[in-house]
């Protein structure tokens, strides 16, 4: 069952019902203010922290779901009551003609009619603006004259998130706003330590406005029947304390077959400490640098220039990487929206979705480094200032802590270090980035350790720091001592916690000499693989030597101690057990160290990487994707931790964690296996899932972090979508993988290994600067091997692109064949 559709030409999903099984929601922003917006007009606004600097109220977990939000209400001023609806449904969820959401790049348009009244309202953010606009287009379809009453309305957070939630003795007590010339200013904490406020105006004069809460909604009632929309008049109410909001009366006439715009705006504003008011010694917000910025978006060209510069920028964007393939998934994913998750992931990391408060976790070291594989191609200078943020956090160890706060870029000493995969992370991120760029010199940066000036030491030199963190932790098998958790946050082999509530993540009671990881020591040798690259272009002989013993070593250990028969361990606990082996009574087999293994090139030769991928596909693969691990547990076991905390098919507890299957089908692509490659893909693959939205009930434009197991009650259910790995993972499975467009670091390698029943596909890619006109044929209706390329018609060796400069667009044509 579907509850809307794609419109791939306008790179729009369309929802057709409001009542989706869960709010589906899109991001507004891609500078430094933000918004998340359901499909319903539900969320929230923040500028650059979601904790810190939060416009509006949401209420996470709340009965009905999605409550907060940039609500509209219409009112009937001719008629009887009930008389005034939501035109985007929430929150009176008065029934609808004609519903529509249009989620779009940057964007989301909600339109609806009630009893002759079409409506529809575009959200999104201009680029260079710190503020929303909301740009409301009514038409009047009756045969006559209607009055009609439109208010606006958000509800003001008192700036951190966090505590807005919490401190209610407080925060009853300081809410303030000012109202002048028909403009809403919320100054919280302003006329002390702030420099910043809010404001909410409208293109229109007001017939009234109201800023306290319980003014405009009435004694116990709630934002479904505000007193004053029933009423139809607003009080002109002041906040003092309590809850402070903005709401905004417009009436209007509209003749017959009429329609009207106008725009309300919400933004966010800075003034330099000395200027803060005016007059000086007066408590009255200075308005002179903000008023000109009301003025000029308040205007309609405006307005549409600002959408027509957004829509550029989106386009610009995606033009990087476009494809054209027998199917219409791997082509609508590829094109718009797994692009669209990857900036969502660059810019808020895991810190606000509806699964994510906004106010919990800082910067993931791995995630970072990881969403980074993904967007590096659409933001190179970004990325680079991300590597180097993240390289300054590490420690002198080579260690890295867990996280970091995006505002002070310093490390997260609550959560800590000793996630034992977290360094060689940074080599992956590196790696990819010098690929892509050609930019050598990024090595040659100096960049502090800890945060701590005068520790600087050029990049390069952290690599190997991170290198040698894993060398200098060996346990009993040579395999990698695991720490805190690997890439799986909840595998806690040293944590042993009996107390309710203690963190799984920084609790250890072991010491922590002897659980191993079997993930490790794959994910080691495939970050040495480049280490040995990048070191010998750099003229580091000898570095590029000790890498590649590293290897052997690493190699050995984990075919004496790391292969279990017909797959790969998972790891060894605190007692020198195996975990993830046919000997365990549950968890016998994991999905991770299938991937990370075969891609770091172990059991190629041998035949063990076949045999851990049919391993895989027998034991871990569902129609809904493949699981974590398998059988989950079922009880609580002490030496494992976290990942037995869930029930089984949940979340690290053997669920499909979306994260992980792309490296199943790089495993299987590199076994030139295309059409289980692409399967596996589509599995998981949100477009494909949207024929059942019922059962995925997430949004089928984005991949969410887990889809419970088969063990689960709700096999199939999506949960914590947008914000996750699985989005620059799926990418590069898809792009680098299957259809093999490759960057490596002496140019682009073209090695699609595709499903044999394509014709082909085409592909433009920018690559250092260059457009690419890619076609690939497959005549013969192979999976993998490339007979031919030719570059501009001139047949050159071999399939890698170099791109000398030579014009600025050149046409590829590459065949594969037997
Ligand atoms: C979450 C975390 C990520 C971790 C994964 C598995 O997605 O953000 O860092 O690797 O869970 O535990
Ligand atoms: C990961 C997991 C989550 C766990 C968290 C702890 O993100 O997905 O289940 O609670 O790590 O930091």
């Amino acid at each position: 069952m579907q509850f809307g559709y794609f419109d791939d030409e306008q790179r729009e999903y369309v929802i057709t019902r409001p009542d989706t099984p869960l709010p589906w929601i899109n991001y507004l922003g891609c500078e430094g203010f933000f918004g998340i917006i359901s499909n319903t007009a539900g969320g929230y606004s923040f500028y650059k922290d979601a904790r810190l600097r939060r416009l509006t109220r949401y209420r996470y977990n709340n009965a009905p779901l999605d409550t907060g939000g940039r609500y509209i209400y219409l009112r009937d001023d001719d008629a009887g009551s009930p008389n005034f609806w939501s035109p985007t449904w929430q929150p009176t969820r008065t029934p609808l003609q004609g519903y529509q959401c249009r989620h779009g790049m940057g964007y989301t348009t909600i339109q609806s009619t009630f009893s002759g009244i079409k409506a529809e309202t575009r959200y999104f953010i201009p680029l260079g603006a710190n503020l929303e606009i909301w740009q409301l287009t009514l038409a009047n379809q009756r045969p006559e004259a209607v009055n009609l009453s439109v208010f606006a309305t958000v509800e003001f957070c008192l700036w951190d998130a966090m505590d807005d939630a919490t401190n209610f003795q407080r925060n009853y007590s300081v809410g303030e706003v000012e109202v002048v010339d028909g403009v809403i200013y919320h100054k919280t904490e302003y006329r002390e330590r702030r420099d910043h406020f809010s404001f909410f105006t409208c293109s229109e004069r007001l017939a009234g406005f109201d800023t306290d809460r319980e003014a405009f909604l009435g004694a116990y009632r709630g934002w479904d029947s505000p007193a004053a929309v029933e009423r139809g008049a607003l009080s002109n109410s002041i906040a003092h304390g309590w809850q402070p909001i903005g709401a905004q009366h417009v009436r209007l006439h509209l003749e017959a077959g009429e329609q009207r715009s106008m725009v309300f705006l919400l933004g966010y504003h800075e003034n330099p400490l000395d200027s803060k008011f005016d007059p000086p010694g007066s408590q009255t917000i200075n308005k002179r640098s903000l008023t000109p910025i009301i003025q000029r978006y308040l205007q309609p060209t405006e307005v549409k220039s600002s959408f027509d510069q957004l829509h550029g920028y989106w386009l610009e964007l995606l033009e990087k990487f476009q494809v054209h393939t027998p199917d219409v998934h791997t082509d609508r994913m590829v094109n718009t929206w797994n692009v669209c998750q990857l900036m969502a992931a660059f810019n808020f990391s895991r810190s606000a979705s509806y699964f994510e408060s906004g106010i919990g976790r800082g910067m993931g070291f791995r995630d970072s480094n990881q969403d980074l594989l993904g967007f590096v191609h659409l933001l190179p200078a970004q990325a680079r200032s991300r590597i180097l943020d993240l390289a300054a956090t590490q420690l002198p160890t080579g260690g890295a802590y867990h996280q970091y706060q995006p505002l002070t870029r310093r490390g997260n000493n609550e959560v800590g270090s000793g996630f034992n995969d977290d360094p060689l992370w940074l080599v992956l991120s590196v790696a990819a980035y010098i690929k892509e760029t050609g930019d050598w010199g990024i090595l040659d940066e100096p960049v502090v350790y800890d945060n701590t000036p005068g520790t600087e030491e050029i990049l390069y030199e952290h690599l190997e720091r991170s290198m040698q963190y894993t060398l200098d932790r060996l346990g009993p098998h040579g395999l990698p001592l695991i720490g805190r958790a690997d890439w799986n946050d909840c595998l806690n082999l040293n944590c042993f916690s009996t107390s309710p509530g203690q963190s799984f993540q920084t609790t250890t009671n072991k010491d922590g000499k002897v659980a191993e990881s079997v993930f490790i020591a794959g994910l080691y040798i495939l970050a040495a693989r480049s280490m040995i690259q990048i070191a010998s272009m750099i003229a580091r002989e000898k570095s590029a030597r000790v890498y590649s013993q590293a290897i052997d070593q690493m190699e050995q250990a984990v075919g004496e101690a790391g292969w279990d028969g017909a797959w790969f361990r998972r790891a060894y606990d605190d007692f020198g057990e195996p975990v993830g082996s046919i000997t365990c009574s549950e968890g016998q087999i994991f999905i991770e160290p299938q991937g990370i293994c075969v891609m770091a090139g172990l059991g190629l030769a041998d035949g063990k990487a076949r045999q851990a991928l049919d391993s895989v596909a027998e034991r871990l693969a569902t129609p809904h994707g493949i699981q974590l691990h398998q059988p989950g547990y079922s009880h609580y076991y002490l030496n494992l931790g976290e990942i037995s905390s869930y029930p089984p098919g949940y979340k690290e507890n053997g669920s499909v964690f979306c994260h992980t299957n792309p490296w199943i089908m790089i495993a299987e692509a590199m076994l030139g296996n295309g059409a289980m490659a692409h399967d596996y893909y589509l599995n998981i693959n949100p477009s494909m899932r949207e024929q059942i939205s019922e059962v995925h009930r997430c949004e089928p434009y984005v991949y969410a972090q887990m889809i419970a197991g088969r063990e689960a009650p709700t096999y199939g259910e999506a949960k914590n979508s947008w914000l996750t790995g699985a989005a620059a993972w799926n990418y590069v499975a898809i792009t680098q993988w299957i259809l093999g467009i490759r960057p490596e670091f002496d140019g682009l390698l073209l090695d699609p290994c595709i499903p044999p029943e394509w014709d082909g596909f085409s592909v433009e890619r920018i690559f250092r600067g260059k457009l690419l006109h890619i076609c690939v044929h497959n005549p013969q209706h192979v999976s993998r091997g490339v007979t031919a390329v030719e570059v501009d018609g001139l047949k050159i060796e071999g399939n890698l692109v170099i791109c000398e400069p030579a014009g600025d667009e050149h046409q590829v044509d590459v065949w594969l064949g037997k």
